[in-house]
């Protein structure tokens, strides 16, 4: 922040729930500066053990205990720490399910922290062409 002559209006981010980016978004309510979500449902690519997000056996478990579908579970779980999700749909079925997650019950700490507990620092997104771009690369990221 001490370089910036403009405050961001919102900053645009990788989050989903194999990476969180929890930090950052701890870092940003603290500065006042919104997140936004992408990738938010885990987008085509992201998976673990060659299994995609939404497919994970322990999400399908934890939203069927709470009679939900593991994508509106996904996506509270942005809405709840602060971050606006952007799914991307063409499918109008989809599109009113992530819809719905915006009217659900809030899910609480315990789920909340469960959900937390899923991520394992799987970045998706490269920035290695912002390189020839910004002479503040790689921006001290973590990982
Ligand atoms: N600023 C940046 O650098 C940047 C980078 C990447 C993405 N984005 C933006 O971020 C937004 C999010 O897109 P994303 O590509 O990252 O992916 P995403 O929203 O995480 O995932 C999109 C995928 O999820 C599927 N999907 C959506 N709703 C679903 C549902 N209810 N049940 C099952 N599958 C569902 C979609 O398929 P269907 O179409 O079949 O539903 C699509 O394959 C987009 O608006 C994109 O433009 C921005």
């Amino acid at each position: 922040m001490k370089s910036c002559r403009i405050k961001p209006v919102l900053n645009q981010i990788e989050s989903h729930l194999y990476f969180n980016n929890q930090k950052l978004n701890l870092f940003c309510q603290k500065l006042n500066i919104p997140l936004m979500a992408f990738h938010p449902i885990g987008e085509t690519r992201v998976k673990r053990d060659d299994r995609h997000l939404r497919d994970d056996p322990q999400l399908s478990k934890l939203a069927s205990q709470l009679e939900t579908s593991p994508v509106k579970l996904l996506l509270r779980f942005h809405i709840e720490r602060g971050i606006i999700p952007i799914p991307k749909s063409s499918n109008s079925i989809h599109i009113r399910e992530n819809f719905e997650a915006l009217s659900m019950q809030p899910l609480g700490e315990e789920v909340m922290n469960k959900l937390l507990s899923f991520d394992c620092n799987l970045r998706f997104y490269s920035h290695k062409w912002i390189a020839k771009l910004s002479k503040f690369y790689p921006f001290n990221d973590e990982v």
